[in-house]
């Protein structure tokens, strides 16, 4: 039995449109999903019209839906069917910048009354790096004025100094719940005020870490937000400076709740620097997980559009992730689609033509640059790409493995379960025992009189195991 509705604990499934279909595909796909999972929110990456240089996030009209995935009707259908199953729909709000093809870019552009302060244009460029590489600041002849982009020249800032900008985004976010969204999840969400542009810069940082979530942003997303009844979750960006601190200010003013990429990216990549690979380094991995689980506002997540699977990333079995990921403390775990079929990386292109998304293109033009051969190049960009987790999955699988009793599929049925049904799994509180440097990660959990032990073993030697009070082992990963 579930009673999802008055848990503060929130299961999210994420959905990566371009890979499953139009929006009828996907709400076909709910009932599957509700069955074994039994989400509270389905959070759909975005599906606008948009000019798909970046997956979706350079958007030309933030209310139109991009018609190979269907019309507002097939949007208010999937609605409907979700909610039949307590399932709320959430939208990617991508905040932080346009398409440069977007109508208000091109009025910008144009010096237009209404549009000129829409973005941010400076007369002279600062040093700063774009996320993907490269400038962030990006010459446009037909204003004669440098724009700034945190990610890719095709995706300009905007301007939330400027409360035009604030305003068209609360009616954005006020059309979306009029169709039924539940809540939205916010790209980039700290980062979207800057208020450091003429004092200088620190030359080879990425833009953001010069305005990096200052209370302008903060009150931007308060004003967003506020008055309304909405599940929000935002993806802050600064990875390892993203700071407990940076969290409560968020979570407590604007959001339900909060990702933290830097505790994931802690265990084999630094910020930043996505194109080399570390071996995994559980100790650090486990004790910064360790530190946030326990955050009622954290939501834990292993996969996500934008990294690679985590079965092939950690070279370990599903099963033992899914424990990680829901015997920790875990109020607002997000599950990316795909992920609880054990899925693992693509076997993608050796040519790097066939990537569609920027990141794996700008990371192989930088690798080339360091002197890498082609192969070796490719040998990188194929273990980190994005593109990894953006292929169709075989939906047949739901049923393949939820016929077999000892399948991935159906051990986050029973993963689940237990998490919302076990007091101590839900609400115990973590005390480590040990970690060690080769994957092995023994916590307790305690409510009341009871202590359940979990012992979690990333090399495989040992099974990986929940026992309760009395001995009995309740899950066990082989
Ligand atoms: C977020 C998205 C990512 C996108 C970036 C720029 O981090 O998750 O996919 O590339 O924002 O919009």
């Amino acid at each position: 039995m579930y009673n999802k509705g008055m848990s503060k604990h929130k299961l999210i499934y994420q959905i990566y449109p371009s890979a499953v279909g139009d929006l009828n595909d996907i709400a076909a796909l709910i009932p599957r999903i509700a069955e074994k999972l039994h989400p509270d929110y389905i959070w759909l990456n975005p599906f606008f019209e948009s000019t798909w240089k970046d997956g979706g996030y350079d958007v030309t009209d933030y209310c139109k839906i991009e018609p190979r995935f269907g019309r507002l009707k097939d949007f208010r259908h999937l609605v409907s069917v979700a909610k039949k199953y307590n399932i709320g729909i959430l939208i990617d709000l991508v905040i932080n910048h346009t398409s440069s093809e977007h109508p208000w870019f091109k009025l910008s552009e144009q010096h237009d009354p209404k549009y000129k302060d829409y973005y941010i244009w400076l007369d002279r460029p600062l040093n700063w790096k774009s996320f993907f590489g490269g400038p962030a600041f990006d010459y446009s002849a037909a204003r004669d004025e440098y724009y700034l982009h945190l990610y890719d020249s095709s995706q300009p800032d905007l301007n939330f100094n400027n409360p035009a900008v604030v305003r068209e985004f609360r009616a954005i976010i006020d059309f979306w719940t009029r169709e039924g969204a539940a809540g939205f999840r916010v790209d980039s969400a700290n980062v979207l005020a800057e208020d450091n542009l003429k004092k200088g810069f620190i030359p080879g940082l990425p833009g953001f870490f010069h305005y990096y979530q200052k209370p302008q942003t903060i009150k931007v997303l308060e004003r967003l937000f506020a008055g309304k009844k909405l599940y929000t979750i935002a993806e802050p960006v600064g990875g390892e400076f993203f700071s407990k601190r940076k969290f409560y200010e968020l979570t407590n003013r604007a959001f339900s709740a909060s990702f933290n990429v830097g505790t994931l990216d802690v265990a084999d990549s630094f910020f930043s620097t996505k194109d080399k690979v570390y071996p995994v380094n559980y100790r650090r991995w486990f004790r910064k997980l360790a530190k946030w689980a326990p955050e009622p506002k954290f939501s834990m997540a292993l996969e996500s559009h934008d990294a690679p699977r985590s079965p092939s990333r950690f070279s370990t079995d599903p099963r033992v992730l899914a424990m990680l990921q829901f015997l920790l403390p875990s109020y607002n775990p997000c599950i990316y689609q795909g992920q609880e079929l054990g899925t693992p990386n693509a076997n993608l292109s050796n040519n790097i033509q066939d990537y569609p998304g920027v990141q794996s293109r700008q990371v192989y033009r930088r690798l080339r640059r360091q002197g890498k051969t082609k192969e070796q190049a490719m040998a990188i960009v194929k273990r980190i790409s994005r593109d990894n987790a953006r292929q169709p999955i075989n939906w047949g699988e739901y049923i393949t493995q939820g016929g077999q009793d000892d399948s991935v599929l159906n051990f986050y049925s029973r993963l689940i379960e237990l998490w919302r049904n076990d007091p101590v799994v839900a609400d115990g509180t973590l005390r480590v025992r040990k970690i060690s440097k080769s994957g092995v990660f023994d916590f307790e959990r305690s409510l009341g009189k009871k202590t359940y032990r979990v012992h979690l073993d990333f090399s495989c030697k040992t099974p990986s195991v929940l026992i309760n009070d009395s001995g009995e082992t309740l899950i066990s990963s082989k």
